[in-house]
């Protein structure tokens, strides 16, 4: 299922079962930072018509999920509490090098936001399929048709605007070395964790 090459342990949906307060808090923030990664890639790239037009529909569509999160929060009667740093996320961000030509950097920051719309639409499956409270696991059903989406529009633009080839190769890369990461993870009750 898109491309991942590690599935998550669906022993993780245990851990997140006794935390849904942390959870919601956490996937939050995931939503919050999709919104932000938005507004950054129109504002590093602003040349780029169809990737800003694309952006602006993004940036409406993840807040609104943030808001939908906030929403689940309060009605549980709780309050959004910090953001926590996404040691996944740190740890992604590191494979490509700094550096490059703009369409090469525009092409790793495409291909970051895939994978990690990717993972979170993986994870959100687990969620929808395992957890044991019917309305959270239909909620998480609807938000993983989005983020699968969100995956297939990034690797979309990836491969138009840099070279097929050497994306395709860098996308399998990015995969592999992910696959890495993950293997050390699956023990936190937050999206990525
Ligand atoms: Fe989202
Ligand atoms: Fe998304």
């Amino acid at each position: 299922m898109l491309g991942l090459k590690l599935p998550t342990d669906p022993r993780w949906v245990n851990i997140v079962e006794k935390n849904i307060e942390d959870i919601l808090t956490d996937h939050a923030f995931c939503e919050q930072k999709a919104t932000s990664t938005a507004i950054s890639l129109i504002v590093s790239f602003p040349e780029y018509t169809e990737l800003v037009q694309e952006m602006i529909a993004l940036v409406k569509e993840e807040i609104s999920h943030f808001k939908m999160v906030h929403d689940k929060i309060i009605e549980r009667g709780w309050t959004l509490g910090r953001d926590r740093r996404d040691d996944y996320v740190i740890q992604l961000l590191k494979f490509f090098p700094k550096g490059g030509s703009r369409t090469t950097q525009l092409v790793h920051r495409l291909l970051y936001a895939a994978l990690i719309e990717a993972r979170s639409c993986e994870r959100f499956r687990l969620l929808s399929e395992e957890l044991k409270e019917k309305e959270l696991a239909d909620f998480y059903r609807n938000l993983m048709v989005s983020e699968a989406n969100h995956y297939t529009m990034f690797l979309g633009f990836a491969r138009k605007y840099g070279n097929k080839k050497e994306v395709d190769t860098k996308w399998q890369q990015l995969l592999d070395y992910e696959a890495k990461i993950m293997s050390q993870l699956g023990n936190k009750e937050t999206i990525h964790g």
